[in-house]
């Protein structure tokens, strides 16, 4: 099946590492132009080179963190002088800190409304006028099960996430009487650096082992097992293609069947 992929531009904010890596090196090996970006310039830099080397292309690598106020437009300035344009705009960051409502203080739920809901709103905001110019513009936010689910410990994630669903809904309605595609992955329990971090936290703090944690989490997931990196950029690639020409306003689940709710 052909994606359309070929030559597309593409900016995957928050991709050095983890979903959006593996969504970027995906793109790049479609044929699409993209800008990987983190706030680690080494970090940066090795994802460049190694989607580089193994794609052919020619990746772009920007450092800045999306969750500061002017850091979106300069990541969207530098993309459209890199490749001369944009047709995709992946928007992804970190996660929030972990921690409930009695360890959680005033600067940390600022932190992950910046990160979590401006930063999208923002690179959303900056690309827009970039994305009208596409003859096939596509937006994706990348956002949590927890906004259907709520995920033990994560109370910035389960609360904030929300805003950011509603935002892509808000924009799928909006836009597409543009022609614009505005789609939301909701990813479940995914090896990656986050959450092996996620589960060192719970480790110690249950007293127990990471793997231990890691057993349990995956015990939940009908298939007994995380998701690969790999596993949510394929959704991923496919929801941002044109071959997703009628896909709009979705909010994808990529979980292995985790979440309980039928609807
Ligand atoms: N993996 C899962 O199971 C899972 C499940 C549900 C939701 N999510 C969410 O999906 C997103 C990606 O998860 P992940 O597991 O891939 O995380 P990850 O392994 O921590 O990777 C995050 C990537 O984003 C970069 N980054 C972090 N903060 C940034 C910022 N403020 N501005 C720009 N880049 C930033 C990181 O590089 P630097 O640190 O160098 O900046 C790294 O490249 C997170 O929001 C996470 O909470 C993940």
């Amino acid at each position: 099946m052909d994606l359309y992929l070929k030559d597309k531009i593409a900016l995957i904010t928050g991709s050095s590492r983890g979903l959006g890596y593996a969504t970027a090196l995906q793109l790049a090996k479609e044929g699409c132009k993209v800008a990987i970006n983190g706030r680690d310039e080494a970090r940066v830099k090795n994802a460049v080179e190694k989607a580089n080397k193994e794609t052919g292309t020619q990746a772009v690598g920007l450092v800045g963190d999306a969750s500061l106020p002017d850091v979106p437009a300069k990541l969207v300035q530098q993309t459209v002088e890199a490749f001369g344009g944009l047709d995709i705009l992946i928007t992804n960051t970190g996660g929030p800190k972990p921690g409930s409502i009695d360890s959680l203080d005033e600067v940390a739920w600022q932190a992950g409304i910046d990160l979590c809901l401006m930063a999208h709103v923002r690179l959303i905001k900056s690309a827009l006028p970039h994305l009208r110019k596409s003859s096939a513009p596509s937006i994706l936010t990348v956002t949590s099960l927890s906004v259907k689910q709520p995920i033990q410990n994560l109370l910035i994630s389960n609360s904030v996430r929300a805003a950011t669903v509603g935002l892509t809904k808000s924009l799928a309605l909006e836009l597409g009487k543009e022609g614009m595609r505005v789609n939301s992955i909701l990813p479940g329990w995914t090896e990656t650096e986050r959450v092996a971090e996620l589960l060192n936290a719970r480790a110690t703090a249950n007293q127990t082992s990471a793997e231990e944690e890691a057993r349990q989490q995956a015990a939940e997931i009908p298939f007994g097992r995380m998701g690969k990196p790999e596993e949510f950029a394929n959704a991923a690639v496919f929801l941002v293609s044109p071959a997703a020409s009628y896909i709009n306003g979705v909010m994808l689940q990529v979980d292995g069947g985790n979440y309980r709710g039928i609807f």
